[in-house]
């Protein structure tokens, strides 16, 4: 049995149910700090550590795959200090990932585009990966410099490239051949979106992936999520009737 409560106000969640694979826009990590007079900074160390009990958690339970908005294509344009900030915490995050997973059979992938990013994380990228990759638990997808508008842009390159070559013809094109090319190819769209600190926006997260998903908003601040709002969310989506344009 799992070591953990799954009651929540007395209903219980249905386990064979669970969404296979659960998006994250962890946001609010500033709002969190500036309500307690702290720098930005303070909130987004505590939004990472946010992370590490939600994917313990999610692991516990038995998700499939949990991906996780850490770094968005437009969170350049925030001060250099605090891009440097999130980029050491991601650093450090990658780094003592295999500590922090051990035992626990996760796969750890990395989506986004890479340019931008320094080579000492891209060497803690491609090592993560590898080590990870036999593991067959849990997929913990970071989605870091990653935008759904740069994904598809991506993608079409791909098949420009593919056409100019001959290999495919324009007519062959289909949703499949986009979604080979996207980042997230061989991964299942999500079944469940959270987005917490009360925005209501995709803010160019998985635009293509999230066409058929269930979206739950909390007001909650990322570095404040816990266990009951994971599970809160989990009903609420078990509660839905997903008719993919059916009746
Ligand atoms: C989310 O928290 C972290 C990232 C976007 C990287 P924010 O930093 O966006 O926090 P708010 O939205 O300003 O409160
Ligand atoms: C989305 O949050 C990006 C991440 C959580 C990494 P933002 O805080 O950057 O989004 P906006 O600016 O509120 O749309
Ligand atoms: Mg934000």
């Amino acid at each position: 049995m799992f070591p953990f409560k799954k009651r929540l106000n007395n209903v219980e969640i249905d386990k064979s149910r669970l969404p296979a694979h659960i998006a994250i826009i962890m946001d609010g990590n500033g709002r969190w700090a500036k309500r307690r007079g702290m720098p930005r900074n303070i909130g987004h160390r505590e939004g990472t550590n946010a992370l590490r009990r939600i994917v313990h958690k999610c692991n516990d339970i038995g998700i499939k795959y949990l991906t996780v908005y850490a770094f968005s294509t437009e969170n350049w344009n925030r001060p250099q200090s605090e891009v440097n900030t999130l980029m050491d915490l991601l650093y450090e995050f990658l780094k003592n990932a295999d500590k922090e997973i051990a035992g626990r059979n996760v796969r750890i992938r990395v989506i986004g585009d890479d340019y931008r990013l320094t080579d000492k994380i891209k060497e803690e990228i491609a090592r993560v990966q590898e080590t990870t990759k036999s593991n067959d638990g849990m997929n913990l997808i970071i989605a870091l410099n990653y935008g759904g508008r740069s994904d598809i842009v991506h993608a079409v390159r791909n098949i420009a490239e593919q056409i100019k070559s001959g290999e495919i013809k324009p007519e062959e094109i289909c949703e499949d051949t986009i979604e080979q090319k996207l980042y997230t190819y061989g991964i299942p769209d999500p079944d469940l979106l959270i987005r917490t600190s009360g925005e209501q926006r995709t803010s160019n997260f998985l635009i293509w992936q999230l066409a058929y998903t269930e979206f739950w908003f909390t007001k909650t601040l990322w570095p404040d999520f816990k266990e009951e709002h994971l599970f809160e969310a989990i009903l609420n989506y078990q509660n839905r009737d997903r008719r993919y344009g059916g009746v």
